[in-house]
């Protein structure tokens, strides 16, 4: 089973690669997926820029290709998204965007940073808008409250205890996958 971990923010300064690392390798101890990370500053998209609905699949542009082709050889998500403004980056929702049958039939679970909230209320807008593509996105989720680099370059701490949330959302994502699994191949 193969797992997408997708990197939201680009900010210049960003602590969300840091992030998507510690749970991709968390995840690469404790589960038997094959995890890669999308890391959405490397697939530099620009706001959505396809003539199609994303429905037709018929994309025009190399970078539309190279996203959809990391997202339809995943079975399972996890989306590392910061907060801004009380909801998700504007990255995260041009990214989401962008594919329609890609994300189908496969559930997503969510690590949150931000401020004392933990980024809970980006992921509950990304909750929102994914399912409209029939994501199954999980009520288990890390949501890492008040993790922050000290400058630019520095080391986040991130505390023992988001491991074990950690662990218990990535029970429930193989549980979900295995399960999506069977209607994908029903739909084929
Ligand atoms: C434009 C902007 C808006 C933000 N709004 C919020 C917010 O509403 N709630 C919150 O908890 N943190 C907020 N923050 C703090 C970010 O969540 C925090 O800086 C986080 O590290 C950003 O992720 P990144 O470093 O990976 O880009 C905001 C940061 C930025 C840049």
């Amino acid at each position: 089973m193969n797992l997408l971990v997708i990197v939201a923010s680009t900010r210049p300064g960003r602590i969300g690669d840091q992030v998507g690392r510690w749970v991709a390798d968390h995840a690469a101890k404790t589960t038997d997926f094959e995890i890669r990370i999308a890391d959405l500053i490397d697939f530099n998209l620009p706001l959505f820029d396809e003539p199609g609905h994303p429905r037709m699949g018929s994309y025009t542009k190399e970078h539309t290709k190279a996203w959809s082709k990391a997202v339809d050889a995943a079975d399972a998500f996890i989306i590392v998204t910061p907060e801004y403004n009380y909801t998700m980056p504007p990255s995260l929702v041009n990214a989401i965007d962008y594919l329609h049958h890609e994300w189908a039939y496969k559930p997503a679970a969510f690590v949150g940073y931000g401020g004392a909230s933990g980024g809970f209320r980006a992921i509950q807008t990304a909750r929102l808008l994914i399912s409209n593509l029939k994501v199954m996105p999980l009520p288990a989720m890390v949501a890492l409250a008040g993790v922050y680099a000290s400058s630019p370059d520095a080391k986040i701490a991130i505390d023992e205890i988001y491991n074990d949330q950690a662990d218990a959302m990535l029970v429930e994502l193989k549980l979900w996958a295995e399960a999506l699994q069977t209607i994908r191949t029903k739909k084929k």
